[in-house]
Parts: structure tokens; sequence; C-alpha cells
């Protein structure tokens, strides 16, 4: 059986949707890390970007994941850069299994184009500026997962049929 479920991928994908949906089917805990740095720190994520920097934001980032993958039986809904640290990376490989959700930059620009909360695509909600971030993150995703599931012109149901499929 394994141990915790990590969603990751691009930002506004669906991985918070996903992963209330899958826990509604497979009953397991729900977290989702960014909600949980908002309610410990205080405040949004933006104003911790502003305020302390991303790298002070990555910090807590890790050191949050760290602490929930100690427990178990957990789906755990990633911020978009969490794959970026090897260190990240490492702590999910030996927690459990990894599942990366992708979108099409169209996808995702629709999803984030009113959004104000996320501080990176402040001037970059283009289908160049998405496409862009989305190249630079890939390799790093990559590395992260261990499946991948693509949100293109499907249902959230579909979606989780997937996902519980290659459990
Ligand atoms: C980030 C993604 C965000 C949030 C922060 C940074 C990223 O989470 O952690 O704004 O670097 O991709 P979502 O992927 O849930 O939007």
């Amino acid at each position: 059986m394994i141990k915790n479920l990590y969603l990751v991928g691009f930002m506004g994908v669906g991985k918070s949707t996903i992963a209330r949906a899958l826990r509604r089917r497979i009953g397991w805990e729900l977290v989702d890390i960014d909600s949980m740095i908002v309610r410990e720190q205080g405040m949004p994520v933006a104003q911790i970007f502003a305020e302390r920097g991303e790298e002070e934001f990555r910090r807590i980032e890790s050191e949050t994941l760290a602490r929930i993958s100690e427990g178990k039986h957990q789906i755990i809904s990633c911020g978009g850069g969490v794959p970026m640290r090897q260190e990240n990376i490492r702590i999910m490989k030996e927690n459990g299994i990894c599942i990366l959700l992708t979108a099409s930059p169209y996808v995702i620009l629709r999803r984030v184009e009113k959004d104000t909360s996320r501080p990176l695509l402040q001037g970059k909600k283009t289908i160049k500026g998405i496409s862009g971030l989305i190249r630079e993150r890939m390799p790093y995703y990559e590395k992260a997962c261990d499946e991948r599931v693509s949100v293109n012109r499907r249902t959230v149901r579909m979606v989780v049929d997937e996902i519980v499929r290659r459990m």
C-alpha cells in the first residue's frame, strides 16, 4: 500500500480540485501545502513573497512538505514550485507516489487569467509567457513524478479515475 499521494503540476492545472475529488473517492486526508503555509504564517502567499522574498517562501514550503510527509494516507496537493528543489523530490520519492497533472498553456491561461494570488504569473499571463514557464519547469516535474496524467478535455471524474487506476 502506498503511503502518500503527491499531486504536482503547473499553477492553475487543477491540483486542488482534483485533490478534493480524490479525497471523496478514496477517503484519505487532504493536505494542501499552500493552504497550510497561509494558515501557519497568517498571511497570503503573495504577501510572503512580497515581504520576505521567494527564497524564504521556498524554505517554508520545503519544511512544510517534510513535516506533512511524516504522516500517511494523505493526498498532498503541492504548490507548483515544490519539484524545483532536489530535496523536495527526494522527500516525495521516499514517502509516496507523485502524480504530475498536465494541461495545455491555453487551458492554464483560461484558468489563471483573472487570478491575482500567484506572484510568479504577474506579467506572464499570455500564451507565450505561460508556455515559457512550463518549458522551464517541465524537466523538474518529469524528474519528480512517477506518473503523468493530462487534464485536457477531461472531466474531474475522468482524471480521478485515471489516477486511481495508476495508484
Ligand atoms: C508557485 C505555485 C503556487 C504557490 C506560489 C508559487 C510556483 O501554487 O505555491 O505562488 O512556483 O509554481 P499553485 O501551484 O497551487 O498555484
